[in-house]
């Protein structure tokens, strides 16, 4: 692994967002200097402004590696795909999903799930990155509640930064970029809007770096993934369709590990339970289960109930965080 020096725009002050696109494109180009550029994409509002920013600055001298896991929610790791089709740059899409559900067959543990995921990202990227050579520098979109939340300058740990799984150990690079340092989430999607990106990764939600693989507990396999996949896009679809997507922060659905019993066409079933997940909050450190009408819900329950076989029953989740985290696992 390369030196770790960290580039820092400087502080945007006061200067306009745009404004601050144009000097950080400059400045970009000034330092980059017809290196190579490598970043690994999420697909998350942080790396692919990121991504689009480099896209603006070098064009073709950006590497861009986007790990399709497998554990994207519905439709995404096309949408990402689609997203960037048009920069002049080097996307590398590597479609994983098999691989990934292989290293994780027959694991339950949640921690033991991350942790596998964590170090299988690492991996696939370390691969693909390897056959495009040395880079000069390696992009990350780290923004500035990242630096905080992480705790610098003597300030306490409030969350430990968790992306993927950390830097990667056998890449040579010199330096790292991280040109969206001073910015908070609020100005990342503005800046995302000016470069053009699609209104929906500007506006995309959360997500947890092992995606849907903490969202569908116990075993993970292609079957239950799939279900789940089914019964969250309804379930967005459905709160989209009512307006509520713009005042709950996040929400999405988690494929239980329990089964229950129901009766269909006057047959008894044994279907899955499946869990709906929304919040509303300031900082997602503490949060509020959202007030979603009952009409809604029962919207929900009944196409996903009617649409998804092997969903049999469907239940909304009451707890604020704390006590409660807003991912399951
Ligand atoms: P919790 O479940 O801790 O989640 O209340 C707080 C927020 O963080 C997101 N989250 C993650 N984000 N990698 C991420 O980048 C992760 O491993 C991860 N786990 C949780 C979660 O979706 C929520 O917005």
């Amino acid at each position: 692994m390369g030196k770790i020096s960290v580039f820092n725009m400087a502080s945007h002050g006061d200067r306009s967002i745009s404004k601050y696109a144009e000097e950080a494109i400059k400045e970009l180009r000034e330092k980059i200097n017809g290196g190579k550029v490598l970043l690994a994409l999420s697909g998350g509002v942080d790396s692919s402004v990121c991504c689009a920013l480099l896209a603006k600055a070098i064009k073709s001298q950006l590497y861009c590696i986007f790990v399709d896991h497998g554990f994207m929610r519905k439709n995404e790791g096309d949408e990402v795909e689609n997203a960037f089709k048009n920069f002049d740059i080097n996307f590398i899409r590597v479609d994983a999903e098999s691989r990934f559900l292989e290293r994780v067959k027959g694991v339950t543990d949640p921690e033991q799930k991350r942790k596998i995921i964590g170090g299988e990202f690492i991996r696939v990227f370390e691969e693909e990155a390897k056959k495009i050579g040395s880079v000069d520098f390696l992009a990350q979109g780290t923004i500035y509640p990242d630096v905080v939340e992480s705790g610098v300058n003597g300030k306490k740990v409030i969350k430990s930064h968790h992306n993927v799984g950390g830097l990667p150990d056998h890449i040579e690079f010199n330096e790292i970029i991280e040109p969206l340092k001073p910015l908070y989430k609020k100005e990342v999607r503005k800046l995302g809007q000016i470069l053009g990106l699609p209104e929906y990764l500007i506006q995309r939600q959360p997500f947890p770096g092992p995606g849907l693989a903490v969202r569908c507990i116990g075993e993970l396999t292609k079957d239950k993934l799939d279900i789940l996949r089914n019964a969250d896009l309804i379930f967005r679809n459905e709160i989209e369709k009512s307006g509520l997507d713009r005042c709950i922060n996040q929400f999405f659905a988690v494929l239980t590990d329990m089964r229950a019993v129901g009766i269909k066409d006057e047959i008894r079933t044994y279907d899955y339970t499946l869990a709906l997940r929304a919040v509303t909050t300031d900082d997602f450190m503490e949060a509020k289960f959202a007030r979603i009408p009952y009409e809604v819900l029962a919207n929900v329950s009944e196409r996903i109930t009617r649409e998804v076989p092997g969903i049999g029953r469907v239940c909304y989740d009451i707890t604020d965080k704390p006590p409660a985290t807003i991912e399951w696992e």
